[in-house]
């Protein structure tokens, strides 16, 4: 697999985010009150910090307000890169996670690279952090989004990914008072996904989660371990 995939013209056309950020930019922070116990995101986040030697580069796709993951991986010693789409769930993150051992930037994931010219090269990581962000691609972009994360791994390098487990594409759902689109996969075909992305699943863990608000349904929520393959 080619280690310069941003480079390839295989890749789907982006489509529209319009709205994507927007949404999250007036959530701010609601966010974090309506997603206030994140046992599975603290666990993955806690198992990925303790599996890398101390002073690691990871990257946090789709970092939100830098809670709980941005935080926990600097506390744990790790450098940490995160990007997002939204201005204004960046400038949470940067309150929330004041280490210099912190950077965010505003990037469309699609836009990450590992060299090259502009913001989104970005270089490569020991592991990446994705949590619950390529839920908000349709589909058509979601295989060659993980593809491209990969290639920002240095060989044999950890990805922790979570996906809200749910069989929808590009669906407009009412999300905090806004509307989303969302994607997601039911569990066998998510692992499918990730496996055809080159990457080995080392361990998994599920949880049925319920969000303090009632804007939000219960949802099943998907942890996967993977290595870059
Ligand atoms: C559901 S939130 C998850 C935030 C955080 N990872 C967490 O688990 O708390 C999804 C985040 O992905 C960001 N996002 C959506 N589309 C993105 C894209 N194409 N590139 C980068 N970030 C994106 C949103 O702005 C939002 O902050």
């Amino acid at each position: 697999m080619s280690e310069d995939y941003a480079a390839r013209s295989d890749a789907p056309a982006r489509r529209d985010r319009t709205g994507q950020a927007e949404a999250f930019d007036a959530i701010g922070a609601s966010y974090d009150v309506a997603f206030p116990h994140k046992d599975g995101q603290l666990a993955a986040g806690r198992r990925l910090a303790g599996e890398l030697p101390p002073g690691s580069r990871v990257l946090d796709v789709g970092c939100g307000t830098g809670l709980p993951t941005a935080r926990q991986l600097t506390e744990a010693g790790h450098t940490v890169l995160g990007v997002d789409l939204s201005a204004g769930m960046l400038d949470l993150a940067r309150v929330n996670v004041p280490s210099p051992a912190a950077e965010f930037r505003r990037l469309d994931l699609a836009d990450l690279r590992v060299s090259g010219e502009g913001p989104g090269a970005v270089g490569q990581f020991d592991a990446i952090a994705c949590f619950f962000a390529l839920l908000m691609l349709p589909r058509e972009e979601i295989p060659s989004a993980l593809r491209l994360l990969r290639s920002l791994l240095r060989p044999g390098g950890l990805l922790a990914l979570s996906m809200v487990e749910a069989d929808l594409d590009d669906a407009a759902i009412p999300f905090l008072g806004h509307v989303i689109r969302v994607s997601g996969y039911l569990r066998d075909e998510l692992r499918q996904v990730v496996r055809d992305a080159g990457f080995d699943i080392a361990h998994e863990e599920s949880y049925a989660y319920a969000p303090a608000s009632t804007y939000v349904p219960p949802e099943h929520q998907l942890f996967l371990h993977c290595r870059r393959g």
